[in-house]
């Protein structure tokens, strides 16, 4: 399996910020057969973004969208729009639940019109840090996880990239984030994996990305990257700074090449 390494810009750079980063990152990165780079950057820059980029070295996600294809819904954009731009969706992110209010039902809707429209949804899920506290991790993920996935045929679950990103460690939200321990990352892999392979079967299970993501920066990449059950980082922060995305893909690829041998 391909190792992936998602950049989540969220709601920075202008579009004219975009595309110069883009070039910048363009001109640093090389392209390894094995190791999946994408980038999601803001709605209004990915028209431009799509022709600038070399899907060899970089693919481009969405960090939204809505389930239904077209019709009277202001304000809003579709897969069916958007996939001649991407190849990626990112679905469930915690700032789309906790300061959006998307529902388990919206989640479940959007994978599947991903799916639907042949763009693989990186399907995020973590707990809260007062649900770590009351012991309800296991359940938040099972429930978000089978929940993003209520929609999707067997035969498709593993198109989907499933991210875990414990709310408590993702940075940008005032209060500085917990740093994940590499112990707790293994953990929480292991529960996802294990609950893909109840519920949908060993093969499956083992084919389905797992990735991590919460305050990923080239000091600690590697460590997560090293657990047996992560394939690849879905990172914010710093995929917003040059020599942090770009050294992150280059340990990226150290470790696959370790772990081959
Ligand atoms: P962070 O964000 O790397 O800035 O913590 C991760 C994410 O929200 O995907």
């Amino acid at each position: 399996m391909k190792t992936y390494i998602v950049g989540n810009w969220k709601m920075n750079f202008t579009v004219g910020e975009s595309s110069l980063y883009l070039h910048k990152l363009l001109g640093k990165i090389h392209s390894y057969r094995d190791i999946e780079v994408v980038v999601a950057p803001s709605l209004m820059a990915l028209q431009s973004l799509s022709l600038q980029t070399d899907r060899r070295k970089i693919k481009l996600a969405c960090q939204n969208f809505y389930y239904k294809d077209f019709g009277a819904y202001t304000g809003e954009v579709s897969v069916a729009q958007l996939r001649s731009l991407v190849d990626y969706a990112i679905v469930g992110h915690s700032e789309r639940r906790y300061i959006f209010n998307e529902t388990d039902k919206d989640i479940k809707m959007k994978v599947a019109s991903a799916l639907r429209g042949g763009l693989t949804p990186i399907l995020c899920v973590g707990e809260t840090e007062s649900e770590r506290t009351f012991g309800e991790t296991v359940d938040v993920i099972r429930d978000q996880l089978l929940g993003g996935l209520s929609d999707v045929a067997k035969e498709d679950v593993s198109k989907v990239i499933v991210a875990y990103e414990p709310v408590w460690a993702i940075s940008g939200h005032g209060k500085p984030a917990r740093v994940a321990s590499p112990l707790d990352v293994a953990d929480a892999l292991k529960i996802i994996r294990n609950i893909l392979k109840e519920t949908f079967g060993p093969k499956i299970a083992s084919e389905t990305p797992l990735l991590f993501g919460g305050s990923v920066r080239s000091l600690n990449a590697e460590s997560y990257l090293s657990i047996g059950d992560c394939n690849g980082l879905l990172i914010g922060g710093a995929s917003l700074i040059a020599p942090e995305f770009t050294d992150i893909i280059e340990i990226a690829k150290r470790v696959k090449n370790d772990r081959n041998y």
